[in-house]
């Protein structure tokens, strides 16, 4: 941190004397922090007194701070010791920083304490930061209630009290929070005592409000500070573990009440470490930005992510049980042990998206978390950083930047790299340097080498190593410190024994993007072959060092037919091999799948399929290997399948041939949802990976058209239009299909009842999704521009993204929104809370998924609008590139699809692969990936190929 700021000091510091950083010439000691929402007026707003007991650090005369959008009425220095005041010059604010300098009459000197006492005002927010308030219609008295609560992370504190809003400044608060009557205020720690005197003097004795008084906090970043004010009730719990919610909804929360205490538990076991503070609340609210926010000691949730109504369908159930320990994790990581600055926020969301699974997985060891982990965070994030993507930890100055940097890299990759570590050392080791890191750092903030250091010197106790002769920091900082990832290029020498094998690394991108290539990563190596397959060994047997182009490894292994590199998928890698060996691993895949490891299967999908999206193999691979199918029987590698064969329909929309692939596709579909269906309508399994993909993959079967899903899930639909239940994990399918297949009017507004007074947030949830469904282009529209009704409309601005997502899986939903963007663009901008942002979320969803040319069109023209400010244009360019890499891939494969699906429909009995025609590697892309490697480098290997 400290380096950062002098380099970006130097860099910036401007003429005004302003930075982005604080200068540190001073720092907090501890607050005290006075407040009272009014929401008696129109203009609802709020008054606050904070006195921070800060130190100087060296003479100064200056004391800035963070402040946003607040007014400053007064501000007092008093020097501690003395109790003398110093005069205050004069208050200077600068915007684009948001900050306010306060400028003193006089010198401080170096290592004294001072008093700064500031009274300010502000208006209660409406755009869910900072101090805002939201609200709710009541059932019982039908009256809109409201309430005002807080979300600070990542630089929203300073919109609610001036404060020095950086995260490594962890300092104790105490917090007092004024309420009127029937509301209750609640906040980080448990109320110390609650009176009617106004100690603060913020009223001017006018109100007479009940003043709640928080005990003081440890130690704590200013984003983590919480406060609500409303009316809110919670069960009664036998716990440290409250569950607040709006009363309706107060049954609700049984399931939090009683899982939460568990998943609070199985951190304590896999840290080591206690969860110290008095009481934990989770609160469910009817607004917020995010799906959940682990303030300390009081977690924030959207009332989806929280209450479990008891009819909700098993993914809800999955969904709310990972949100929890999520936050839960935060309490250690990211709370206890803070990044020292948000280039590293990874180092709290990487482990908190790693305890969603491998946490809760103690909990439930039935869910089979560990393998939904491969294809929910370690293929989605192998997938998006196949394309130009920031690296691990990044640097990130303006709140822009920060807020954009919370993305799949920061979640899903930083989660992976923590997986690939944990494989490689083992578990004992991996809970050992956690547990020391959190002890060392407790109450501190840290840096990744903070991290490296406890595996480090855990791994030295015990005389081992992660990689000879290199320490933790230097293996690990190729993963963290440099953006994307390595496909590993396996052969097996040609002349020699059998068990020699010759690898190659380099960079791994779909998009030609050739800068960088020379980047090389420490990679751990497991391998198993046909001769002896075993997966369970998950650590190293040999280490490809970023120094060596290739590699000639000797292994302990004899091998007839095939080898498989990566092991459980645990190296954050892909991997390629000659054709032989895919060929070889195919056969064994069609003749016993199950010999081959369940993650492996799905890591073979996923990586042939996007080695041939690079180039680097022919799709003739990845669609021979899809015909394994019939005996997959497993649902995970069915997710890689699935996901894979979406990129493709989604390009291939544009083909005259389109339909014959989709009928290709299809097949595969009923594959796995006939078995799905047996399974839960017939054997009345009761299995969370069962009943939770038998959502997903009807979704899939039923917007592919298949009877097979469709018919049954329309009688859902119209025995549920007349009163009858549809069964909790058919519902989602049978509302989307029953509004697709019924296009009136009535029927689309019988749903959007459900989704306006329903109690239960999953049928809510699952009435938003299907309203997107029709394939009426009025009632498409009319839903959509419902939005424009802004928050005071039936769409909570927390749900816009939902809408959004929903209509883009359909082509009538993608016209709907291109029309929408192009035609409400300066109503949307405008009228909208934070409209910039609403436009750009809509063109980034549209650029991944416009695939005919008058789609394309107009997304090309809304980005050529006139006026658009840079930053959005920006934005639109940067994503704009997704749609050219997309027609490229259109006009390099779509020719090899349709020959493929041509010549498989025209065969009956697929004995011998296709592939044995013609080589699996593409000459295309073997030449636009080819330039990564040296000339020297492709001598060396014909030497030893040869
Ligand atoms: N700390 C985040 C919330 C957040 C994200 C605040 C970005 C500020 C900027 C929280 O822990 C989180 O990650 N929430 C997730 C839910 C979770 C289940 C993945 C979210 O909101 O998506
Ligand atoms: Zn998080």
């Amino acid at each position: 941190m400290l380096l950062k700021f002098v380099t970006f000091y130097a860099l910036v510091q401007g003429l005004n004397g302003f930075n982005t950083f604080l200068p540190n010439t001073t720092v907090p000691k501890s607050y005290s922090l006075c407040i009272a929402p009014n929401f008696e007026n129109e203009d609802t707003s709020f008054v606050g007194l904070v006195q921070i007991l800060i130190q100087t650090k060296n003479i100064t005369s200056e004391v800035v701070l963070h402040s946003k959008d607040l007014n400053i009425t007064s501000v007092n220095v008093t020097e501690v010791s003395t109790r003398q005041s110093v005069g205050l010059k004069e208050l200077v604010y600068n915007k684009d920083n948001e900050q306010a300098k306060i400028v003193l009459y006089q010198s401080l000197p170096g290592n004294h304490e001072y008093m700064i006492a500031i009274r300010f005002d502000g208006l209660l927010r409406n755009d869910m930061t900072g101090f805002y308030k939201s609200s709710y219609n009541q059932s019982q008295t039908g009256t809109e209630n409201f309430l005002a609560v807080t979300q600070f992370e990542a630089t929203y504190a300073r919109s609610a009290f001036p404060c020095y809003d950086e995260p490594h400044y962890k300092v104790p608060f105490n917090i007092t929070v004024g309420v009127s009557d029937k509301q209750i205020a609640l906040s980080n720690m448990p109320l110390s005592y609650k009176d009617h005197k106004d100690v603060c003097e913020l009223t001017n004795g006018g109100k007479n409000l009940s003043w709640y008084h928080f005990q003081q906090t440890p130690p704590m970043s200013t984003y983590l500070v919480a406060f609500f004010v409303g009316e809110i009730a919670s069960l009664k719990s036998s716990s440290k573990v409250n569950v607040y919610t709006r009363s309706d909804y107060l049954e609700q929360t049984q399931y939090a009440l009683g899982i939460a205490p568990k998943l609070l538990e199985a951190m304590e076991l896999f840290t080591g470490i206690k969860y110290k503070l008095p009481k934990l609340d989770l609160v469910a609210l009817p607004d917020l930005g995010f799906g959940a926010m682990e303030n300390l000691g009081m977690n924030t949730f959207r009332e989806r992510l929280l209450l479990f109504p008891e009819d909700s369908t098993t993914q809800y159930k999955g969904a709310v049980t990972k949100t929890i320990q999520h936050e839960l994790s935060h309490q250690w990581f990211g709370n206890l042990v803070t990044c020292d600055w948000w280039d590293y926020v990874w180092l709290n969301e990487g482990f908190a998206t790693f305890f969603e699974y491998f946490a809760t997985a103690t909990v439930e060891p039935d869910w089979n978390l560990p393998e939904f982990f491969v294809v929910e965070q370690h293929q989605t994030a192998l997938e998006y950083d196949q394309l130009a993507r920031h690296s691990l930890s990044t640097d990130v100055f303006t709140p822009e930047e920060i807020d954009n940097s919370f993305d799949r890299i920061t979640y899903n990759k930083g989660a992976s790299v923590l997986r690939m570590l944990y494989s490689y050392v083992g578990k004992d080791v991996f809970k050992d340097s956690l547990k020391l890191y959190l002890t060392k750092h407790m109450g501190g903030s840290v840096n990744p080498k903070g991290l490296w250091d406890a595996f480090e010197e855990t791994l030295s106790k015990r005389k081992q190593t992660l990689v000879k002769d290199q320490t933790v920091n230097e293996v690990m900082s190729t993963w963290t410190e440099q953006s994307g990832y390595p496909v590993v290029n396996v052969a097996k020498h040609k002349n020699v024994t059998k068990n020699q094998f010759v690898m190659t690394q380099e960079r791994f991108t779909v998009d030609g993007f050739l800068g960088k290539c020379f980047t090389k990563w420490f990679i751990g190596v497991t391998i198993t072959s046909d001769l002896k397959p075993t997966f369970d060994d998950l650590t190293a047997v040999f280490w490809l060092y970023p120094k060596d182009d290739f590699y000639i490894i000797k292994l302990p292994l004899e091998t007839d037919k095939w080898f498989i590199v990566n092991l459980q998928s645990t190296g954050f890698y892909r991997v390629n091999y000659e054709e032989e060996n895919w060929l070889a691993l195919i056969e064994q895949l069609k003749n016993a799948p199950d010999v081959i490891h369940v993650l492996n299967r799905a890591h073979l999908v996923d990586d042939s399929f996007n080695l041939a999206r690079a180039g680097r193999l022919n799709y003739t691979v990845p669609l021979e290997l899809t015909n394994y199918l019939d005996k997959e029987n497993d649902v995970i590698p069915w997710y890689s399948v699935m996901n894979s064969f979406n990129y493709i329909l989604d390009r291939m929309r544009r083909s005259p041939l389109y339909f014959e692939f989709e009928n290709y596709v299809s097949d595969k579909a009923l594959i796995i949802f006939t078995k799905l269906e047996r399974q839960v309508k017939q054997e009345q399994i009761k299995k969370y990976a069962i009943n939770a993909s038998f959502n997903t993959f009807s979704v899939w079967a039923c917007s592919l058209n298949l009877q097979a899903c469709v018919l049954p899930a329309i009688r859902y639909f119209q025995a549920w239009q007349k009163g009858e239940k549809i069964p909790d994990d058919q519902k989602h399918v049978a509302f989307c299909v029953g509004l697709k297949y019924h296009p009136d009017s009535d029927t689309w507004n019988q749903v959007f009842q459900v989704y306006l007074k329903t109690q239960s947030a999953s049928e809510r949830y699952s009435a938003l999704n299907a309203l997107a469904c029709s394939q009426n282009v009025f009632l498409l529209m009319n839903y959509v521009e419902l939005i424009l009704k802004g928050p005071n409309g039936p769409i909570r601005p927390q749900d816009y993204r939902a809408v959004f997502n929903s209509l883009s899986s359909n082509q009538m939903g993608i016209k709907t929104l291109l029309y929408f963007l192009r035609d409400n663009w300066d109503r949307i901008r405008k009228e909208l809370l934070n409209g910039d942002s609403v436009a750009e979320t809509i063109y980034s969803i549209l650029a991944s998924k416009v695939s005919l040319d008058d789609e394309i069109i107009l997304l090309n023209e809304i980005r050529s609008k006139p006026g658009i400010p840079s930053t959005l244009q920006k934005s639109f360019d940067f994503v704009y590139k997704q749609v050219i890499i997309n027609q490229k891939w259109f006009d390099t494969y779509s020719n090899d699809i349709n020959e493929f699906v041509k010549l498989d429909s025209s065969k009956d009995d697929p004995i011998s692969p296709r592939t044995s025609a013609a080589s699996p590697i593409n000459s295309v892309g073997s030449l636009s990936t080819i330039t990564c490697l040296t000339i020297i480098h492709l001598v060396v290997l014909f030497i030893y190929y040869n």
